[in-house]
């Protein structure tokens, strides 16, 4: 009789066990609710990779995923779609690598990992099989290493943000080979080198937006990025020779140049400026010739900075140049007339 008590109790516990496990092993059980069972898994291993993080506490394990915080699981399909982790308190905080596991997750339209230093290394290659991929923001990490080749897989893409990192190495020529990219930003890094030729024949949507800045990129620009439109960030860098090529009223609608702190050496007098342009700084390079009368016909432009270059001549009068503060023109070797003084020394 003892005998057959204690082989019950077995048998029970036994059955018990068994029950926990299939529950932990086959997450169709009810208790993931709508939550897709390879995503649910695939999460749960991005969790502990990150070491189960205060972020993350409400994915619980045998919850339904769909209802966590942090992802975003769409509606007809239930599988995840987005995937974003913003450090905005000064509570919690991720530390270890972006997890490879990320890539296991075949819908995800959007990754966010952002503002947490403590994340290190470089982007797993898993995420080249996230074929909806549409937007990669890895900014404000502590990333190194080169920028990966292997970003040219993710076909889907359109905004590609890597700011803020330390990524060395130069830029691959590949990326441009991201037929739907819109955006690129990687600023804020210490990339070297020039930018590729590449970069001026974005095979995808004609407006390119390209933020370079803060970087230690050398040399000439490529002749062909003067087809680009949209804006473009170059400042901070050591580029050099001409920049004439980005100003091409026919060929683009560019409204947002910066070319500032470079070694850019080009003739102004006869560029000619896109009516789209908002915003122009070109300070703290070696630019000379004369700033072009056309520009008074900018009606949009809203910022503006020429000082510290090698300009001469008069100021033209008219439009928006004379409400600009006199710094946006200090700073040249013969500039003159409102709001720098008059040009009576000068025969201009
Ligand atoms: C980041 O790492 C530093 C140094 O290891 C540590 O002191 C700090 O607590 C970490 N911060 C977070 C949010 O994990
Ligand atoms: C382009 O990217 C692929 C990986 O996607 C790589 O194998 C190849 O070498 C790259 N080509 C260049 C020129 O970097
Ligand atoms: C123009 O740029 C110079 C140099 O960076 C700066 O000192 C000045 O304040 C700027 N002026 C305006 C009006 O933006």
């Amino acid at each position: 009789m003892k005998i057959q008590h204690s082989f019950s109790l077995y048998y029970s516990l036994l059955l018990l066990f068994l029950a926990t496990t299939a529950i932990l092993i086959s997450p169709s059980h009810g208790a993931l609710g709508k939550c897709n069972p390879s995503d649910y898994k695939a999460l749960m291993n991005i969790k502990k990779s990150l070491n189960n993080p205060y972020e993350l506490t409400s994915w619980k394990p045998n919850t339904d995923c769909c209802e966590w915080y942090e992802v975003k699981c769409d509606r007809k399909t239930n599988r995840i779609t987005e995937l974003s982790l913003v450090r905005s308190s000064s509570v919690g905080g991720l530390s270890g690598q972006i997890p490879s596991s990320s890539g296991s997750l075949p819908y995800l339209e959007s990754i966010v990992f952002r503002n947490y230093k403590n994340i290190t290394g470089s982007i797993p290659l898993s995420i080249t099989k996230l074929k909806h991929l549409s937007s990669l923001d890895l900014s404000y990490l502590s990333l190194s290493g080169p920028v990966p080749n292997f970003l040219n897989q993710l076909t889907a893409l359109t905004y590609l943000g890597l700011s803020f990192n330390q990524f060395t190495g130069s830029i691959p020529p590949n990326l441009s080979e991201l037929k739907n990219l819109v955006a690129m930003d990687l600023s804020m890094n210490r990339l070297t080198g020039s930018i590729p030729e590449t970069f001026g024949s974005f095979p995808g949507p004609t407006t390119l937006h390209l933020y370079l800045s803060h970087n230690q990129l050398s040399g000439r620009i490529p002749k062909s990025l003067g087809a680009l439109d949209g804006s473009i960030d170059l400042s901070w860098n050591r580029f050099v020779g001409d920049a004439s090529m980005l100003f091409n009223p026919y060929h683009g609608s560019a409204y947002y140049i910066d070319l500032s702190r470079n070694q850019f050496e080009f003739d102004l007098t006869k560029v000619k400026f896109p009516m789209s342009l908002i915003w122009l700084d070109l300070s703290h390079n070696k630019i000379f010739g004369r700033i072009p009368d056309e520009i008074k016909g900018l009606v949009g432009l809203q910022t503006f900075n020429v000082s510290y270059n090698n300009l001469c001549g008069k100021i033209p009068y008219g439009g928006k140049m004379q409400s600009f503060h006199n710094t946006a023109y200090f700073h040249n070797k013969r500039l003159c007339g409102p709001p720098l003084m008059g040009c009576k020394n000068l025969n201009a």
